[in-house]
């Protein structure tokens, strides 16, 4: 099973070089933290072997991870560093965005934000909703929000829950400087307490679009709130879904892996809503909210 190492860099060329790339399923974590420092003898391991075909070695370097007959034979590809570097050189990220993810990429932190696919998905669900009222769970210095708010019309609000305010001076200074500030209500405190206070203030069923990026284990409580404060036909996206890949490792039991893998399997259930799990940063859930329960 001799062959060569992956790549685990963004390559030169790529329009996005600084940024640097996610952990995007913990076999490449493992992989690299593996304690000899060569991944020359190792195969890739991929997802369940039940599913699976094709064992991609570094001499077989496929990217197909699922080929079964179950599924009428559709192959199924796995991320590669270069294939994700590909998908970055396709995201039209503003000036702007990049301004912000470069201040940030210095901070501590700042594997916390989403990446420039996956704010470009956000800002899309926004404007294919025709979303004029968001919620955010979760700012950091601003990304996502940011994507979020630059594609809101003039006359949108986005209401911004973060309790950490060093981190809200830097989204602040970027809401300003893209001209959006107007369109960002920014609640400084625990992200509950805003949601609540929203539900006590009559404004349950009024917004478009929630996007929940913040405590993984208080994710059900979020939910819950925000189902009530999203309109039928509105969208709930929850961010770190797959959670590093641990969700799907019955090895890893920790506090927040089996909060997130427990929310999974309540969201599965949950006849108030369709959902459709995507595999794009570290994963993400669209929840659309159903008319009738
Ligand atoms: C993953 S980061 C958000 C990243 C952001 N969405 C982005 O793309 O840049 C999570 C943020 O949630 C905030 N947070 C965590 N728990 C919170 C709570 N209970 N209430 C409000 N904010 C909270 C943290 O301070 C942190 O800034």
């Amino acid at each position: 099973m001799a062959g060569r190492a992956l790549p685990l860099l963004s390559s030169p060329g790529s329009p996005l070089r600084s940024t640097p790339l996610l952990t995007l399923f913990s076999q490449c974590s493992r992989l690299r933290s593996h304690p000899t420092g060569s991944l020359a003898s190792l195969p890739i391991l991929l997802s369940s072997p039940r599913h699976v075909r094709r064992l991609a070695t570094a001499a077989e370097p496929s990217v197909v991870v699922a080929d079964d007959d179950r599924y009428g034979g559709k192959q199924v590809i796995r991320l590669t560093p270069q294939l994700y570097d590909y998908i970055l050189s396709n995201v039209r990220e503003p000036p702007i965005l990049r301004d912000l993810r470069e201040e940030t990429a210095a901070m501590r932190g700042s594997q916390m934000q989403v990446s420039p696919d996956q704010a470009q998905l956000l800002a899309m669900l926004v404007q294919i909703l025709g979303a004029q009222r968001c919620i955010e769970v979760g700012i950091y210095t601003g990304y996502s929000s940011l994507a979020v708010a630059l594609v809101l019309p003039d006359t949108g609000r986005l209401v911004a829950c973060e309790r950490d305010a060093r981190c809200l001076e830097i989204a602040k200074k970027y809401y300003e400087r893209s001209g959006v500030a107007h369109k960002v209500d920014i609640k400084h405190g625990l992200a509950v307490d805003t949601l609540r206070s929203l539900i006590k203030l009559g404004e349950s069923c009024s917004f478009d679009f929630a996007f929940v990026d913040a405590e993984k284990r208080m994710y059900s409580e979020y939910f819950e709130l925000l189902l009530k404060l999203v309109r039928v036909g509105g969208v709930i996206v929850i961010d770190n879904v797959l959670w590093h890949g641990k969700v799907a490792d019955s090895l890893v039991n920790d506090p927040k892996t089996i909060s997130i893998r427990n929310f999974n399997k309540k969201l599965l259930e949950d006849k108030r809503v369709s959902t459709s799990m995507v595999a794009i940063g570290d994963g993400m859930t669209i929840c659309w909210k159903k008319a009738e329960f």
